[in-house]
């Protein structure tokens, strides 16, 4: 009934008797056998990521390093960059030194391919790059539009908001970058774009694609979450059913596990909607803020508040960034069958106390004669100047994009 169940013993049979008749034969199977699992090694090699065009230096970590004068820096001038929003604008706002514009990393083991606008934006050709998270990463976004937005003709870009969205588009290319604002990526009480100060801030467990169904179709995502769970507390509320509901289910969990459910979320979010071949993910690690002077060695009471230099101790670890979070990233993404690209910017941001925003910025709220009497108690240590220290970011994103 079934010919080739019949036929096929007989062949197999007579194949290992031929086998058993030459040793030759065999050895000759075990070579072919051999080169075949060899080429399928060096396939996987060849594998490149998408957008890959080179590979990084073997052995070289370029989040190790140091900063270096560079006098050929900025990549813009603030003035030229028309979309930085005011929070960041320093000079606008009267900051009086430039010097934290002029400063390149450079890390230890080898060096950063030079940003090039041009192949980014050939690169965008035809797709959408994302960047979602907190304001710390709008700054990163606005970063990038700055640095590429001067090659794009004045007709042929726009910026435009519509609620958590923010897109910029460069028409010819038919490309657009776009900040979507998520401070958790998960559904959270504190997701209004605009008006989002809540101290009591609750998360949503479970709720993922409340935002990611924003991101479906992207080719490039770059996540950051990390600002909004520290609340000066160990716990943090995480609520089990809908914020619909009359009698709100919340749990209290250590800061740390409520972090590591994000991020769950976020790679099985990233499994289901990117194509590994095609798209790419990044992850942003937490950006340090300087708050408290005592950390690096000056007296108590002081902040970021005109600091012009940086911390020159290379062990430096700011202490506003918890190590245990540090390490959930690393065991979350250990895990991940999705190659996520990690930007480890923490430690060389954590040098930067020159590089915030300060008191250099627009103040949406009217200060108090005792606030301007005391300049400290409003300096801004969470966000950075631009031109600045993002710049450099978006840089070694660049380079882990073309060369990972
Ligand atoms: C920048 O990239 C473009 C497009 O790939 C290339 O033609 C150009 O030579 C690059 N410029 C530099 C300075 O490497
Ligand atoms: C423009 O880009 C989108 C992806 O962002 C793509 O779906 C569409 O086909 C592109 N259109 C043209 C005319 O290339
Ligand atoms: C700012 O720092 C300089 C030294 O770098 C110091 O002379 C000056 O008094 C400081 N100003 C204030 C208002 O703290
Ligand atoms: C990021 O870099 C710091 C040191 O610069 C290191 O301690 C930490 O483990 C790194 N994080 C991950 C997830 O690799």
């Amino acid at each position: 009934m079934n010919p080739p169940s019949t036929s096929a013993p007989s062949s197999t049979a007579a194949l290992l008797r031929k086998i058993r008749l030459s040793p030759h034969l065999l050895s000759l199977l075990g070579l072919i056998l051999f080169v075949v699992v060899l080429y399928d090694e060096e396939n996987k090699l060849g594998e490149r990521l998408a957008f890959a065009i080179g590979e990084g230096e073997k052995d070289c970590d370029i989040f190790q390093g140091r900063w270096v004068r560079d006098e050929s820096l900025p990549f813009y001038e603030e003035s030229d960059c028309p979309y930085i929003q005011p929070q960041l604008t320093c000079q606008e706002h009267g900051r009086p030194d430039k010097g934290y514009q002029h400063w390149r990393w450079q890390p230890h083991g080898c060096s950063l391919p030079r940003f090039n606008a041009t192949l980014m934006l050939e690169s965008l050709r035809g797709k959408r790059m994302m960047y979602v998270g907190d304001s710390v990463n709008r700054g990163q976004f606005v970063s990038l539009v700055c640095l590429l937005h001067r090659i794009i003709p004045e007709n042929g870009k726009s910026m435009k908001t519509l609620g958590s969205l923010t897109v910029f588009t460069a028409k010819e290319y038919n490309a657009t970058i776009e900040f979507y604002w998520a401070p958790f990526l998960l559904e959270s009480n504190s997701d209004e774009a605009l008006v989002h100060r809540i101290t009591d801030r609750i998360v949503r467990k479970g709720s993922i694609n409340k935002h990611g169904n924003h991101w479906k179709a992207v080719d490039i995502i770059v996540f950051n979450t990390y600002l909004w769970w520290i609340t000066g507390l160990e716990h943090f509320k995480i609520l089990q059913g809908s914020f619909e509901d009359e009698v709100k289910d919340i749990v209290e969990l250590p800061t740390e596990e409520a972090y590591s459910l994000a991020m769950e979320s976020m790679l099985e979010w990233c499994n289901k909607h990117m194509d590994p071949k095609k798209t790419r993910v990044f992850f942003i690690s937490m950006s340090p803020s300087h708050k408290k002077s005592v950390d690096w060695g000056s007296p108590p009471g002081g902040n970021c508040y005109n600091e012009t230099s940086m911390i020159d101790d290379p062990t430096y670890w700011e202490s506003d960034c918890k190590k245990s979070i540090m390490n959930v990233i690393s065991q979350v993404f250990s895990r991940s069958k999705v190659p996520i690209t990690f930007l480890n910017i923490t430690q060389l941001s954590s040098y930067r106390k020159d590089a915030h925003t300060s008191i250099y910025k627009k103040q949406w709220i009217t200060l108090t004669p005792q606030q301007i009497a005391n300049p400290m108690s409003y300096a801004d240590c969470v966000h950075w100047c631009l031109p600045g220290i993002q710049d450099t970011w978006n840089e070694l994103l660049f380079s882990k994009l073309f060369y990972p």
